[in-house]
């Protein structure tokens, strides 16, 4: 049979575990904890995340590997801030620290003013990937409703939040149908709602409309600026796309492989709202001309 807990992305899962789990992984929700826990405030006003030196060493089979060095950035409460790199620069892996999925070999992270562990277990963050990771087998309400299931905390609050996220994404009408019913981008939407229905602080995306064409991507983008106008939500994007970053965000950090490091943060004096003819203009190519100089390493900006 299915096991829809362990076939779930390995972050969803993550976010739902706490020490309480079995040894071999599986998820064991122990209801005392399903309570929120409280997080430190003395963020408040200050930093969401920091990171201060923050180091990341995997071993392979091929020996060790270093994926990040010496990363310090503080992301604001409320910030659009993405995370822009080649491929294998650590984008990745900087999100799933934050996420509390990777740990630090050095340094420090503190999420809202806690550990990223304490930000997890109080239910901080939503995470969206580039695959939609829907289960094919539940209609879309079931699907953003995982969350809460598998916190075991599924009720009427519960239905209503997820009809709301669904307004939000533009899917309330579809929420009787099947991923496979669904378009590429809509199944991104989806993806969307199940990371917000438990309404985190902060919303982790991990290239998440890498696999759309560029039409649908472009949609997508101002979708997500309304989302998170509307939402608030503190917002960190990885991707490799220079537009895309520059047309999202509010900073975004240049980040250069081998190993992963942050070559500049830079702001993006774009004003909200943004919608797509803004690509056309003299300040967004500027834009985008200095982020691609900062990548190939240049140093011109
Ligand atoms: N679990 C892991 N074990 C070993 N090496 C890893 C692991 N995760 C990532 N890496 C390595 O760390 C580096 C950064 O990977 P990643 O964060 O996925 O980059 P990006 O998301 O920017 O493409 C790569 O060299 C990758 O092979
Ligand atoms: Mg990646």
């Amino acid at each position: 049979m299915l096991n829809e807990k362990r076939d779930a992305p390995l972050e969803l899962r993550r976010l739902e575990r706490d020490e309480h789990d079995a040894p071999d992984g599986s998820v064991g929700i122990d209801p005392q904890h399903l309570s929120r826990v409280p997080v430190s405030d003395a963020a408040e006003g200050g930093p969401c995340i920091r990171l201060e030196g923050a180091g990341v060493h995997f071993e392979s089979n091929a020996g060790p590997v270093e994926a990040l060095r010496d990363i310090t950035l503080d992301i604001n409460d409320g910030d659009f801030f993405s995370l822009l790199g080649p491929s294998g620069c650590g984008k990745s892996t900087l999100l799933r620290v934050v996420a509390d999925v990777v740990p630090l070999s050095t340094g420090r992270v503190t999420v809202l003013g806690a550990s990223p562990s304490v930000a997890r277990k109080a239910r901080s963050f939503g995470f969206v990937f580039q695959d939609a990771a829907l289960m094919p087998w539940r209609r879309v309400i079931d699907n953003v409703l995982l969350p809460m299931e598998l916190a075991g905390a599924v009720d009427g609050a519960a239905r209503k939040a997820a009809d709301e996220v669904l307004e939000l994404v533009g899917l309330q009408g579809r929420k009787r149908a099947y991923p496979k019913e669904l378009s590429g981008g809509m199944k991104q939407r989806v993806s969307i709602a199940r990371a917000l229905v438990t309404k985190p602080r902060i919303l982790l995306m991990d290239e998440p409309f890498g696999a759309l064409d560029e039409i649908t991507r472009d949609k997508m983008n101002e979708e997500l600026l309304t989302i998170w106008s509307s939402t608030g939500t503190t917002t960190v994007f990885v991707t490799h796309s220079i537009p895309e970053a520059a047309f999202l965000s509010r900073r975004v950090a240049v980040l250069t492989p081998g190993p992963g490091r942050i070559r500049d943060v830079v702001d993006i004096a774009l004003p909200y709202p943004r919608s797509r003819e803004i690509r056309d203009t003299v300040p967004f190519l500027s834009t985008t001309s200095r982020l691609r100089a900062l990548l190939a390493g240049d140093g011109a900006g």
